[in-house]
């Protein structure tokens, strides 16, 4: 797959966490991957705008405030600038982290949603649903259990049972309960809005081949195709926290509706406040823009399904592509707060360096959709070989030959092993822009153990016994770093805090990948310092202890 066009504008997307709870690895999973191609393009000279936010709407949301005895607004607020804070600590390069309860995101809400009612696609129904009395509410799928209308299995949710595959209604239920009160629902009929994806099929089929998406979310879109589209149901009841349908008061757009226009919407308050451009011509069905969402697989109805069909009804751009990853589990099981296998992000951070986890997963992520897991011996075994063993070490173990040198690279390299080591360059920037980031750290460690080798044969630590070597010593040092330095800069876009610290040392800024296509000579280096240490015991222990507690 190329870049994104140079010339073209660049939109690029994570999934916006809900502001409900704290964000654990597998949110950071998705955020690693995606800083990992907003970096690579930024290292290719491709601008491009990475947005995100808090996904504030619903009614786990609403729940969970009134729990917390607090308004929504104020949650929600607390949960952006926390998770911000977060992601930012993992070097995460957001151009902004907005959120949905927002001014902008109720414009560009209401805008689509006025868009697809003048061409057609919006039309109101009474439907019957289950209505919890006691806690005044309707109830979706998850806040109902019952016995299932076909095996007769107990205790399983409103719209499919885990023993038998069946999928029903939930009103179909036999003896239903509410999960929030614990009472038996009522039907009770209520007019909603659908959004007629139905009619949408062709459009959405032909966006879908038009699109290099990953095999997966083609056969899964195949799959929903040949079931046939049902149309979505894109309102709900009040009580509820999002925002009011414009002309139907007491109705509330359900917050899928308005969680991707918050893509729009974070992206249009950074560029009014950049430079005052709007997304609504950015993100026009006929503007030069490529947009790339990432996500996980347990959202692709709404990304490859609902959004290209509510993007083509209200005229802005489809996606250019959805990336699709599988689910992080730790040490073998899947993560359970309840299970006691759980590691918030901030639990990470009080023990160990963002860059560990972030090249482990970056070692671990492929196009495919298949889940990964974090094994703790693995990930310890990985970062002190590779990172410590391998990379940090070419340049401790060639410092100090430059010393009597005053710190100087000199005038001569070892050109033709330069050139050579370089040659791998447009394979390793392509295997990154094609989400192959496992076959890519594979590529660039088997680089850092060239360059090791080339020491190993080269032994300057002998040369160094006889003046008369000086030079031979100092080309060789020269060369060495200047290896050190290639592998620093691609594994910029991946550890990028322990590749700051490798240009503090080279005593250079790296702006682009292409800058390696000359090597430094006649330059003066920074003092040598180590710039990772290795993952100790001790820290990995505590860190097991951490995701153990839950
Ligand atoms: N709010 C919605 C997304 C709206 S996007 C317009 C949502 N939020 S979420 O907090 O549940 O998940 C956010 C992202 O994190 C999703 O892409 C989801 O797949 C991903 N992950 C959540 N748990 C994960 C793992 N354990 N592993 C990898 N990704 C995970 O869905
Ligand atoms: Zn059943």
């Amino acid at each position: 797959m190329p870049l994104p066009e140079k010339n073209n504008r660049v939109i690029i997307t994570s999934a916006l966490p809900y502001a409900n709870g704290d964000l654990h690895i597998g949110h950071l999973l998705e955020h690693v991957q995606t800083d990992i191609w907003v970096r690579l393009l930024r290292a290719n000279n491709i601008t491009c705008h990475y947005v995100c936010a808090s996904d504030a709407h619903g009614t786990p949301i609403m729940l969970r405030a009134k729990e917390l005895e607090t308004e929504p607004e104020k949650m929600v607020e607390e949960f952006r600038s926390s998770h911000m804070k977060d992601l930012e600590s993992f070097y995460i390069s957001h151009d902004n982290f907005y959120i949905t309860h927002s001014e902008e995101n109720k414009y560009f809400s209401e805008l689509i949603y006025n868009r697809a009612k003048e061409s057609g696609f919006i039309e109101s129904k009474h439907i019957e649903q289950l209505f919890d009395e006691s806690a005044g509410l309707f109830l979706s799928d998850r806040y109902v259990k019952g016995t299932c209308p076909k095996c007769s299995a107990e205790e399983q949710y409103g719209d499919n049972c885990e023993i038998c595959g069946a999928k029903y209604e939930a009103a179909e239920l036999i003896n239903p309960v509410s999960t929030i009160s614990g009472q038996k629902p009522v039907v009770k009929t209520s007019e909603h809005v659908f959004f007629k994806l139905s009619e949408l099929e062709t459009n959405v089929a032909s966006w879908m081949k038009a699109t290099p998406l990953q095999e997966a979310v083609k056969n899964k879109l195949e799959e929903w195709f040949q079931q046939g589209l049902k149309d979505w149901d894109i309102s709900r009841d009040s009580p509820y926290f999002g925002f009011e349908i414009p002309d139907m008061p007491g109705k509330y757009f359900y917050v899928w509706l308005d969680a991707p226009i918050g893509y729009i919407a974070s992206l249009e308050n950074y560029l009014r406040a950049k430079n005052n451009e709007s997304a609504e011509e950015i993100w026009s069905e006929t503007a030069n823009t490529e947009i790339y969402h990432f996500i996980g697989k347990d959202i692709m109805n709404f990304h490859a399904l609902f959004w290209p069909a509510l993007l083509e009804t209200s005229k802005f751009k489809k996606p250019s592509n959805v990336f699709v990853h599988g689910f992080l589990g730790l040490n073998g099981a899947k993560m359970s707060k309840s299970k006691g296998n759980f590691l918030s992000m901030r639990d990470y951070l009080d023990i160990l360096d963002a860059d560990y986890i972030r090249y482990y997963l970056a070692s671990k992520l492929s196009p495919s959709i298949d889940d990964i897991d974090l094994n703790y011996d693995d990930f310890q075994k990985k970062v002190n070989s590779d990172l410590v063993g391998k990379f940090v070490n070419i340049a401790s173990r060639s410092a100090g030959f430059l010393k009597k040198n005053d710190n100087q690279i000199g005038t001569d390299i070892d050109h033709e092993f330069y050139e050579n080591f370089i040659s791998s360059k447009n394979e390793i920037t392509n295997l990154f822009a094609d989400l192959e980031y496992s076959k890519a750290i594979k590529e660039i460690m088997k680089l850092a153990d060239s360059a090791n080798a080339y020491v190993d044969e080269k032994k300057p630590w002998i040369l160094a016994k006889d003046e008369k070597n000086k030079e031979e010593v100092i080309k060789i040092a020269g060369t060495t770093i200047n290896l050190f330095r290639v592998i620093n800069t691609y594994l910029k876009i991946v550890i990028p805090d322990t590749c700051s610290k490798g240009e503090t040392f080279l005593n250079e800024i790296i702006s682009s990948i292409d800058d390696i296509d000359t090597p430094l000579t006649n330059h003066k280096l920074g003092s040598f310092s180590p710039i990772l240490n290795r993952l100790e015991d001790e820290k990995l222990e505590a860190l097991i202890q951490r995701g153990s507690n839950g």
